[in-house]
């Protein structure tokens, strides 16, 4: 075994899109040329469909397909590649936020007709803040969309990046020819008629040649000549280093569902994305290549099977190696587990493994033991940072519908905030309960996985909050801190770990409490230090 050999090999990464860019489309085709599938179509589509909001089947199927589809590795010229599901439906944006704590790169996909949409703004910033590196890939060429610097203007005004093309698009739409590969210095000719997986590949070592005529015609080859130099005036040019840093990101064009593009995007990924990168933990910098094991759990997935109260943990490997049946520290409950069956996740299996690497993901059955966040190591009593709470967008009380099954409904909520799917906050002044979820549809799954799942009936009813804020005074001694607790204690609430959380119901409010107690910091996210 060679720790570093094997940290070396391994890319894990997550591939952010707003619903319909073509997310599982890309997927799909990375896997075929991984040879993780054989044919296109084996991955099934794991958004919700519109209008599925109250369809409690496809909730259920939605979860089977987010189980199977958590975690695709395969292997490409010897790199072994990890994907992490990240949900682009807006109402699971929280799991994707988790999901990028354990990437260490990704892959955002653009839409050529409808440029940057709302989710992929929200997502790309996440990444910015994290500085986790990003290659983007504008997908759909073989649709006419919006013009190629015009599309570029945009990605680096809405998204605040620092774009270079390593590709560029000869037509779209009805006209595409192609992309040359500025990267490689070819051009890969479109095919429009079979549509099939064929590409050809020109090389083209001088653009001024007088063969880019006879390949593209000579309208094309004019303005492939005048783009190629505009880009390269106008764009810097590649550095590994910055797109590192998340200083610089650079772009490709293709069409997902065509394959085409496809393959250099890949090529191109496995060069330059990075291997599994060090982690900061409260207490220090652990880096991968470390002798002991630590990681971290980034998501918790309930048994599809009800009469099965066991879950699945996913655990992000930082540093040395995992193996099975160990005895790891849970730092959290200073108390050793071992593990008889970690699974490891392919295409279209799990399956049980020996010994994992940083950067892989095992999934860890568990009984409760688990919350997201929770570090696992061999001894060291170290917690990683960084998977936080946002304020949620809407707030319910939650009531218990059928009081002989109050045990029942308690470890419900329990068991599913632990999972992360949405947050609870218990009002200081009678002790209510309040769920707050990213969308509406949570509390449907709440609702309905409660009665299946623990036997457990509630009912909602409605609150006017607009936003949850971590409280953080300056001074928890001081006169204001004491006032401002004893105006504002209809409104105060305990989140899950015991912090104090206020409940503003008006953006006006927060605005009002903020000019009159500007010692009281309020925060948006749970992790604000
Ligand atoms: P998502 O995961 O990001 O939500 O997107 P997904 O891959 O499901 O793609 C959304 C739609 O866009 C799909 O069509 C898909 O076939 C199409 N698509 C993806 N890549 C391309 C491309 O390069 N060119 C064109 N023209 N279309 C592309 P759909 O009709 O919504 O679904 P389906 O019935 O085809 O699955």
């Amino acid at each position: 075994m060679n720790l570093a050999k094997e940290i070396k090999r391994r890319r894990t990464f997550g591939i952010v899109s707003h619903p319909d860019a073509g997310k599982t489309t890309l997927t799909e085709k990375l896997l075929l040329f991984g040879g993780a599938i054989q044919e296109a179509g084996a991955v099934k589509s794991n958004k919700i469909k519109k209008g599925a909001t109250s369809d409690f089947m496809e909730i259920e199927r939605q979860r089977g397909i987010s189980v199977a589809t958590s975690v695709l590795a395969f292997e490409y010229e010897g790199i072994k590649i990890n994907i992490l599901d990240t949900p682009g439906h807006k109402d699971f944006a929280e799991d994707t936020f988790r999901t990028l704590t354990a990437v260490d790169s990704v892959i955002v996909v653009i839409d050529v007709a409808k440029g940057v949409e709302e989710q992929t703004e929200k997502l790309v910033e996440v990444c910015r803040m994290r500085k986790i590196p990003m290659l983007i890939f504008i997908n759909k060429m073989d649709r006419e969309g919006k013009d190629a610097f015009e599309l570029l203007d945009e990605i680096e005004q809405k998204l605040n990046l620092t774009v270079t093309p390593l590709s560029f698009p000869i037509g779209m739409g009805y006209d595409f020819k192609g992309i040359y590969n500025i990267w490689e210095k070819n051009i890969n000719l479109f095919s429009g008629d079979s549509r099939k997986n064929i590409e050809e590949t020109v090389e083209v070592d001088n653009l001024n040649d007088d063969f880019l005529e006879q390949v593209i015609g000579e309208k094309f080859a004019e303005e492939l000549r005048e783009n190629v130099e505009l880009v390269t005036g106008v764009y810097p040019k590649f550095n590994q280093e910055a797109y590192l840093n998340a200083e610089q990101q650079p772009v490709f064009f293709g069409s997902a569902l065509n394959n085409f593009g496809v393959r250099e995007l890949l090529d191109a990924f496995i060069e330059i994305a990075p291997p599994p990168r060090p982690k900061q933990s409260e207490e220090r910098l652990i880096k991968p290549n470390e002798k002991d094991f630590t990681g971290f759990v980034f998501k918790i997935h309930a048994n599809m099977d009800p009469r099965h109260r066991d879950r699945l943990a996913f655990v992000k490997i930082v540093s040395g190696v995992f193996e099975r049946n160990t005895p790891y520290l849970h730092v959290r409950h200073d108390k050793k587990l071992k593990f008889s069956s970690p699974n490891a996740f392919f295409a279209e299996r799990k399956e049980i493994v020996d010994i994992s690497y940083p950067g892989d993901i095992v999934g860890l059955h568990d009984t409760g033991n688990f919350k997201i966040g929770d570090t696992l190591t061999e001894g060291e009593k170290i917690h990683y940072k960084g998977i936080p709470a946002f304020s949620p967008e809407h707030f319910r009380y939650i009531n218990n519908a059928d009081p002989m099954k109050s045990k029942q409904l308690e470890k419900g909520i329990d068991q599913l905030m632990d999972e992360g799917v949405a947050q609870l906050f218990t009002l200081e002044l009678n002790g209510r309960k309040v769920i707050g979820t990213v969308g509406a549809l949570q509390y449907e799954v709440i609702q309905y996985r409660l009665e299946h799942e623990y036997g457990a009936k509630c009912t909602y009813d409605t609150l006017s909050v607009h936003k949850a804020c971590w409280i953080e005074p300056k001074d928890p001694k001081s006169e204001e801190y004491k006032e401002f607790i004893r105006v504002k204690q209809r409104f105060l609430a305990k989140d899950k770990r015991g912090h104090m959380v206020f409940l503003a119901d008006s953006p006006f409010t927060l605005q009002m409490t903020q000019q009159k107690y500007p010692n009281v910091k309020l925060h948006f996210v749970s992790e604000y230090k």
